[in-house]
């Protein structure tokens, strides 16, 4: 008997419905806000709200887009948290009014979960998964983590950022920059025509498997302000190379702690997942690395880089398999670690 799971994403600013059969995609609709462009980030009320719109017309899509009826539907899987509460609570009250009407099970993912296991996502059976136990470098706008992943249930963080996340680094020095929000993928951009080598930036020095960021953006504010004394032009002349240097620096800082966390763990398979996954370089040093260590790489294609249903779909799956439900009284959280 086959298995078609719903899967509703509104944690922040993309509304997102998927539809998964027996773990295959047969559709992702994303609905991308442009409504916060012009604040230089997320404005959380305008983001429930856009949610509000947004959420009918796309989960309609889902459904039409993989040729079902919604009668077909198994149990609807949502994110619960973390995200913006206002966001996550109207696909939560969206997946219990469905739930309820079509009298199928819900069952509630934690959104990171969903990042990890968006690897299991397949278009086609022949579609290679990862292979437990596993590490994954979540690297997000608000996460930065490195998990041993043994099951879909059974996760544990070794290291986590103890101030920004790999994500903010990106944009908060694409923002001194001028460049638009968000900033990681024009710092991605530019960084393909710069010098790497050209500029220095602060590295960290924290014991264990944790990272930092904020003193790397620190050190690039400062090299900005020296600099821009002595040449008011100093970032139109050094674009490309000041981000290719960015860049550089935060995979340096990225692949220094995951190289001790693949020595700690003996893991054979490394993955990586969140926004700052769809960056050129991070996708090429990792699978770099991979392949200098033997060791098998998982590389997210781009649309499951940032959030999205479809690994919403695929975490509700696997807990829909193991008969975990949620109870109707269900509350989204604002926060929750892996
Ligand atoms: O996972 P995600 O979509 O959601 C949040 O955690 O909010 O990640 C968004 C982050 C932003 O910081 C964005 O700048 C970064 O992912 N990002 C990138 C690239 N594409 C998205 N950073 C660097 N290079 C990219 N190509």
């Amino acid at each position: 008997m086959s298995i078609t799971i719903l899967g509703i994403e509104s944690s922040c600013d993309d509304t997102s419905a998927a539809v998964i059969r027996d773990g295959l995609l047969l559709s992702n609709v994303i609905a991308s806000q442009k409504v916060h462009e012009e604040f230089g980030g997320v404005v959380p009320e305008l983001a429930s709200r856009a949610h509000q719109q947004n959420i009918v017309p796309v989960v309609d899509t889902a459904i039409k887009r993989a040729g079902i009826d919604k009668s077909e539907l198994d149990a609807i899987a949502f994110t619960r948290g973390p995200g913006l509460l206002g966001s996550l609570l109207v696909g939560t009250s969206f997946a219990k009014g469905m739930s309820l009407g079509l009298r199928i099970p819900m069952v509630d993912v934690n959104h990171l979960h969903g990042h990890v296991l968006s690897h299991f996502i397949r278009k086609d059976a022949a579609d290679k998964v990862p292979e437990y136990p596993f590490l994954c470098l979540l690297i997000s706008g608000g996460n930065s983590q490195l998990i041993l992943v043994r099951d879909f249930n059974d996760m544990e963080v070794l290291g986590q950022t103890i101030d920004d996340a790999a994500g903010e680094a990106f944009d908060k020095c694409a923002k001194v920059m001028g460049l638009p929000y968000p900033g990681g993928p024009h710092i991605d951009r530019l960084a393909a025509e710069g010098n790497a080598e050209k500029f220095k930036f602060a590295k960290p020095h924290i014991a264990g498997l944790d990272y930092s960021f904020s003193g790397l953006k620190t050190s690039f504010l400062y090299t900005l302000r020296d600099a821009l004394r002595n040449d008011p032009e100093f970032i139109e002349n050094n674009r490309a190379d000041l981000a290719a240097s960015l860049q550089k620096t935060i995979i340096d800082i990225l692949l220094d702690k995951l190289h001790k966390a693949v020595k700690a763990t003996g893991v054979k398979t490394v993955a990586i997942g969140g926004g700052v996954s769809a960056n050129s370089g991070v996708r090429k040093a990792v699978a770099d690395y991979c392949e200098r260590h033997n060791l098998t790489a998982f590389i997210p294609e781009r649309s499951f880089t940032t959030d999205n249903a479809a690994m919403v779909a695929i975490a509700g799956y696997y807990k829909y398999l193991s008969k975990d439900f949620c109870p109707y009284d269900a509350a989204p959280f604002a926060r929750v670690t892996v």
